[in-house]
């Protein structure tokens, strides 16, 4: 009588061995990594795309990549690269023995970009299956919400009222130093809107004339330098005329608007910059294949 009882426990324990094995081989998580020495290092990332979710513009957003060696030998970083305006703070590691892990810290400068955003950091090892391993930090920039005021009428006599006292806290200072789409934003954005479409009554669109004609690129950056002609509310931002820009500034924001016309000729604002769709189809085999 003993033996079908002992049979029956056997039975019910190798069940049990059966499914508890079946679960940690399915379950990703669970999956025991077994590490040879005969294999060559391997580069695995626990994360190749990394949301960051919405954040605010001039500010510096931090992220990180965890990656794993879980090949044979010892891996090492050679090299890693970003897309402008994200910049590698700091690789914990260089080498990483099997088994371990190394820690990427990004750190990405907001000040640069609104909307959309996809940066790329490339990581160059000697991973002989992967010596160029493209991370992705996405997610959108929005505009700082700004503090107005009740319409303020300029008079002729002071156009440039912006730029003195209390006023220019808001209206000058935050530009100083900073050209092209910074500066727009600090000083220009309030009055024509975050991408230059306009801003209600404050400030016309200033999309919809063409840069590429040259009397008419002249004509903005006289208006830039010396203010509107017909209205008070477009002061002169030129220093020879009292304003707080030079002439490489005043430039660079002529350029940054030829590109933003450009930009919404195409259809293209407010999406990720060409630039940062250059490598669609990496992206998409990440979104994929994310480790
Ligand atoms: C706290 C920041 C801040 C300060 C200080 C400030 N402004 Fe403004 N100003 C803005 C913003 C933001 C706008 C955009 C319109 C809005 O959202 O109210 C604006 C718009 C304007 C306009 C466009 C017309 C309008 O009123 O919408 C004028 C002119 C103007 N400001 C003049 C001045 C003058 C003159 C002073 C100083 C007495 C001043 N501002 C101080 C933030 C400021
Ligand atoms: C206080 C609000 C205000 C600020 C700040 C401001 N603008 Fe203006 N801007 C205006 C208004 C209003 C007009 C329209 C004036 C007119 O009717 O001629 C204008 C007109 C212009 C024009 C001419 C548009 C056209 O089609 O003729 C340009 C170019 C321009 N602004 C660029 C800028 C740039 C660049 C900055 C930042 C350095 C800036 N503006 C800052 C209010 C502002």
């Amino acid at each position: 009588m003993r033996s079908p009882s002992r049979l029956v426990i056997i039975g019910i324990m190798a069940l049990l061995a059966f499914c508890a094995g079946w679960y940690i081989l399915a379950t990703p998580g669970r999956k025991p990594v077994v590490i040879s020495v005969y294999e060559p290092p391997i580069i695995s990332v626990e994360d190749r795309v990394r949301d960051i979710g919405q954040v605010p513009t001039d500010s510096k957003e931090r992220t990180s990549f965890l990656l794993y060696n879980i090949g044979g030998q010892h891996l090492r970083i050679t090299a890693v690269d970003t897309s402008c305006g994200c910049t590698v703070a700091d690789v914990s590691k260089k080498v990483v023995a099997p088994g371990d892990f190394t820690r990427i810290r990004v750190e990405l400068d907001t000040s640069l970009k609104l909307g959309k955003l996809r940066k790329t950091i490339t990581v160059h090892s000697n991973d002989p299956k992967r010596p160029d391993l493209p991370l992705f930090v996405v997610g959108e920039v929005l505009p700082k919400p700004m503090e107005g005021h009740a319409r303020i009428n300029l008079q002729p006599r002071d156009r440039l009222a912006l730029f003195k006292g209390d006023c220019a806290k808001c209206h000058a200072n935050a530009g100083k130093g900073k050209s092209g789409k910074a500066l727009f934003l600090a000083d220009c954005a309030m009055c024509h809107g975050v991408n230059a479409m306009g801003n209600h009554s404050a400030g016309p669109s200033l999309l919809g004339g063409d840069y590429e004609n040259e009397a008419y690129h002249a004509q903005m950056r006289r208006v830039i330098a010396n203010g509107s002609p017909k209205s008070p509310q477009m002061p002169p931002f030129s220093q020879k005329d009292g304003g707080p820009l030079n002439d490489d500034q005043m430039d660079s924001l002529v350029g940054f608007l030829k590109f933003q016309s450009f930009q919404q000729r195409m259809g293209l604002l407010n999406k990720p910059d060409s630039a940062e769709l250059e490598d669609e189809t990496v992206f998409q085999d990440a979104l994929k294949e994310p480790h």
